[in-house]
């Protein structure tokens, strides 16, 4: 430990390492790391190769004008012809790109070909309404088809979309929508959610009273349920359905805008967080590449994210699509309309890949493990997490009930910011420590550094930084160059500051350790949440926990733990003393918990991360601060209801 990290707490023993077949047939070998330790931007220009360019770059890297990147430097390429026509000319336009799943069971399974007609189609459409090159365009879309079309008909026309996920409200719509200054407003009368149709029109409706960049809205009619139409709203099966399914593309310089997502971050209004074209393709078909060991031939591809998050740009369209995945894309929730919704999906495509979030993983392990063992989960081979620590107990699950200890797992750490994955195992070379995103990947400089900069060594704890630009890198915060400097730039000179807190192990292993606002000082240690929820999760009972420091008057803070049991778990009157001292004794008595409260639901952002700052307001009897981005206000309800029932203990 050091005086200024973190505590190295938790330790973790197990290890797994590839079978020999899984070695013998990946794609990333050892000497991946070798070739790009030897010439860094050599071996990026490398990864450039994988995409069609209209025009070659002259430069790998322009970073004189630091922080602010250019990637493959006059190189020109369209993004979308990449995602989709080249494969079609390559010859592959019979092979499906996406097999969508709708809640209510509907099915449709697109080739690629009807995915050039189709954004074709739409790009076309886009034209009839004066969309060009460098406008914006917001998308607020269900998990349908017509969202990645969307998306790909911006970006076959160079314009920058804002997909903003359909569980905002209309207020967060109009601000999204005003600071991108968004000339269209592609929508959907509904989607399917929890057997329901849940309308997303009327927001938008909302919204754009008063948004006065915005000429049209085109509306997907999904649903089909009663919505007001006005004159700037079109049908898109009228306007779409009747382009031409041709439409000559245009080669956009690397550097130009591909996107705009909003992140809220911890503090403050949302930031517009630009990614541009050629690097960030460049990066997310590599790490599609190389991370999900993926074989555009066999593999059937799953990333449940919605695409209304990073996630699902990178990792449900352009890097799947720029490798030629066959996809499913599902619209729904997990539970709709059982339990075994993913794991039926799962058995009728023959899922090969699924990359999903610890917060998904935890809430099946919550429900038993019955309920995946009634479906054939054999076709899988490979699994992913990502959005949060993985707890070393829900890996564990993860790999034996839904990977039949037999598929790897790839714990992979990354951020809207960096726009692909930077630190995971690689599948066919790593041995895995559960709960460890092991190592940056090739080509990719990341650091655990002290208060001071410096980096500290194994067995230390600090803070992550990035001290080398990456292909996918963020190009800034949109119209606000000085927010990006300060938010990312500024804590110590020339490196990239994550806001996350990380450690090594004592053989150089990374521990990603939860964000650094979220530390909690016990009597002067600097003690992770992460660390002791993996620790709460260990315990036979548990399926979910969150952790966070109250002030004490005697340790400055005292660690308060949110717990959620599985649903057959065995409770007892001690059950809450069993879990603190179970956590004394898996990491040390400093943290043990000075209070366990059992409760039903945790509160949660709408992509699943826990909200600790409203847990803090709880447990220091504090009225709740701003709740705008919790995915169920009810939550907080049911959590104060239960600090009055048993369970709650202090001492
Ligand atoms: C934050 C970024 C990256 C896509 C989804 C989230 C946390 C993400 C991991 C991981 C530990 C992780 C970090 C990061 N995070 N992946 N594998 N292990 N923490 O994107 O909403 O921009 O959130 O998510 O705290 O900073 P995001």
């Amino acid at each position: 430990m050091t005086s200024d990290g973190f505590e190295n707490l938790l330790h973790e023993r197990r290890v797994f390492a590839p079978s020999d077949e899984f070695k013998a047939q990946a794609n990333a070998q050892p000497s991946l790391y070798g070739a790009a330790d030897a010439d860094r931007l050599a071996f990026w220009e490398d990864q450039a190769g994988r995409l069609h360019w209209d025009r070659k770059w002259d430069l790998p890297l322009d970073w004189t004008d630091a922080p602010f990147a250019q990637w493959f430097v006059g190189g020109k390429l369209n993004v979308a012809v990449n995602c989709v026509d080249r494969h079609v000319n390559d010859g592959y336009g019979e092979q499906v790109a996406i097999h969508f799943e709708g809640e209510p069971g509907d099915t449709r399974a697109i080739t690629y070909q009807q995915l050039q007609d189709e954004v074709c189609q739409a790009a076309n459409a886009l034209v009839e309404l004066g969309i060009e090159a460098g406008d914006r365009v917001a998308i607020y879309l269900p998990m349908i088809p017509e969202a990645v079309i969307s998306m790909l008909a911006c970006a076959r026309l160079g314009a920058a979309h804002s997909v903003i996920f359909g569980g905002f409200s209309a207020e967060a719509l109009r601000s999204r929508i005003n600071d991108a200054q968004a000339k269209l407003v592609i929508t959907a009368d509904g989607g399917y959610r929890r057997g329901k149709a849940a309308a997303l029109k009327p927001a938008v409706d909302e919204a754009v009273t008063e948004t006065p960049s915005v000429n049209n809205v085109l509306v997907v009619e999904r649903t089909g349920q009663e919505v007001e139409w006005t004159q700037r709203d079109l049908r898109w099966k009228d306007l779409v359905g009747r382009q031409s399914t041709t439409h000559v593309p245009q080669a956009f310089d690397s550097e130009h805008p591909l996107f705009i997502l909003y992140t809220s971050g911890t503090t403050g209004s949302p930031k517009g967080i630009l990614h541009t074209s050629g690097g960030y393709l460049t990066q997310t078909a590599y790490t599609h590449y190389n991370v999900f060991d993926f074989k555009a031939n066999t593999d059937v591809f799953w990333c449940t994210a919605d695409i209304g998050w990073i996630t699902g740009h990178s990792y449900v369209v352009y890097g799947p699509l720029a490798n030629r995945a066959t996809q499913v894309l599902y619209e729904g929730t997990p539970d709709s309309p059982h339990q075994g919704r993913w794991w039926e999906i799962i058995e009728k495509y023959g899922v090969t890949t699924l990359y999903t979030a610890p917060t998904a993983i935890r809430t099946f392990s919550k429900w038993g493990r019955e309920i995946p063992q009634e479906f054939d989960l054999s076709s899988l081979r490979l699994l992913g997490s990502v959005g949060e620590p993985i707890n070393p107990e829900a890996w564990m699950w993860y790999r034996s009930v839904i990977g039949g200890n037999r598929c790897p797992i790839v714990d992979t750490w990354w951020q809207t910011e960096t726009g692909a994955i930077m630190i995971s195992p690689l599948p066919g070379i790593t041995e895995c420590k559960p709960g460890s995103a092991m190592r940056p990947l090739p080509g990719i400089c990341a650091k655990i550094v002290d208060d001071a900069g410096v980096p500290v060594g194994n067995s230390e704890g600090g803070y992550l930084v990035l001290d080398e630009p990456w292909p996918a890198m963020l190009r800034g915060i949109w119209g606000d160059p000085q927010r990006y400097i300060e938010t990312y730039w500024s804590r110590w000179p020339g490196v990239y500051f994550a806001g996350d807190g990380a450690k090594y192990d004592s053989q150089g292993a990374m521990w990603l350790l939860g964000r650094v606002d979220d530390v909690m000082n016990i009597s002067g240690h600097r003690i992770s949440t992460a660390e002791v929820e993996s620790a709460l999760v260990s315990h036979p009972a548990t399926a979910e926990a969150a952790v966070v420091g109250a002030n004490d008057e005697t340790t400055g803070q005292a660690i308060v733990a949110f717990v959620i049991l599985r649903e057959h778990a065995e409770i007892s009157e001690s059950t809450v003393d069993d879990l603190r001292a179970h956590v004394a004794r898996e990491i040390g008595p400093i943290a043990k918990p000075r209070q366990v409260l059992i409760v039903k639901e945790l509160p949660k952002t709408r992509s699943g991360k826990i909200m600790r700052r409203l847990l803090r307001d709880v447990a220091e009897n504090r009225s709740l601060g701003d709740m705008s981005t919790l995915a169920d206000p009810a939550v907080m309800g049911l959590i104060a209801d239960g600090l009055s029932a048993p369970g709650a203990v202090e001492d």
